[in-house]
């Protein structure tokens, strides 16, 4: 076993993150910092102890930094960074109402990771999301193939588990996708779904599958709003780890993820959740689909809107 993962933050979703990883046992050590004194040493310690139960050898160090980067030595040599650090939504926010806070916390991180860490592959799952991860490679200055944003293979989880809950069959069974923003402009794309190899829509009306679609739309908001305090975390976490498992393994998987386009589906120059084949550098290639008219349609729209608010974060 070689292999090195670093998390950044140690709230829930990144903690979480790092367990997934750690339980997988195929890095010797997965890093966790926190800004908070001792938070990720505490956790660090509880999941260590837990490796005889779990049987697994990956060793976990928690590490507090400071915003000015002290304490970031300890992530040299990572293969993957996972970038959970900023705030979450409170109940009745967007993910967009985050923007100005998160920048400041993700622009830090990254500077530090470009400086500690230089041959990463950075996963980032801070909100809003789309847009963290432009910034990421902006204040990284990472090839744009060594940045990826977290959140199409979350939203095609929630699209996947509403289909089987709603047909009564095993999750295994569904496979949906969605691409598009990790936001408003989110683009499930039902004429991919399929149960069984069955199409979903010979199995669901229209307005039972725009039902589905629109409660995937709103899956972070809904889970939000019963915690009151601070969002999801298991989905978010499997899909995170999910990916850097991709990367350590260099095994091509091909998931839905926020990438760099550039001419794919007739849109360039944006970070955008399409399909990408997943591998050590990074995003191998970004996988094209065939789309109908209105989601193709609706794939260019939400480009055009986060294009227009990632030309934004450079300033903040
Ligand atoms: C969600 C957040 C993590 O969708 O973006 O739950």
């Amino acid at each position: 076993m070689a292999g090195k993962v670093t998390v950044v933050g140690a709230g829930f979703y990144g903690s979480t993150t790092a367990q997934r990883i750690a339980e997988y046992n195929i890095v010797d050590t997965v890093v966790l910092t926190d800004i908070l004194e001792g938070k990720s040493e505490g956790l660090a310690l509880d999941l260590n102890q837990s490796r005889p139960i779990e049987g697994f050898e990956t060793k976990i160090i928690g590490q507090t930094t400071t915003v000015d980067g002290q304490g970031y030595e300890v992530i040299s040599g990572s293969d993957v960074v996972v970038i959970t650090a900023g705030l979450p939504r409170k109940p009745g926010m967007s993910r967009m109402d985050l923007i100005e806070t998160n920048a400041k916390i993700v622009r830090g991180v990254a500077e530090n990771i470009a400086k500690h860490a230089p041959n990463a592959v950075i996963i980032v799952v801070s909100n809003p999301l789309d847009e963290m991860t432009a910034l990421t490679q902006l204040a990284s200055g990472f090839p744009k193939e060594r940045v990826i944003g977290q959140a199409g293979m979350l939203d095609t989880a929630r699209f996947t588990n509403f289909v089987a809950e709603e047909l009564k069959v095993p999750v295994s069974s569904v496979k949906t996708l969605t691409l598009g923003s990790h936001g408003d402009t989110m683009v499930p794309v039902p004429s991919h779904c399929t149960v069984s190899g069955k199409p979903l829509s010979e199995l669901l009306s229209a307005e039972k599958i725009e039902e589905l679609v629109v409660r995937t739309r709103n899956g972070g908001a809904e889970v939000v709003a019963l915690l009151k305090t601070g969002s999801a975390y298991y989905a978010p976490s499997a899909a995170a780890a999910r990916m850097a498992k991709a990367v350590i393994e260099d095994s091509g998987a091909v998931m839905p993820v926020c990438a760099w386009v550039n001419g794919e589906y007739g849109i360039a120059g944006v970070y955008l959740g399409v399909e990408a084949q997943i591998g050590k550098g990074g995003i191998r290639k970004v996988v094209e689909t065939k789309l109908s008219d209105s989601e193709l349609a609706g794939l260019k729209e939400a480009a055009e809107a986060v294009r227009e608010k990632q030309a934004d974060v450079k300033d903040l």
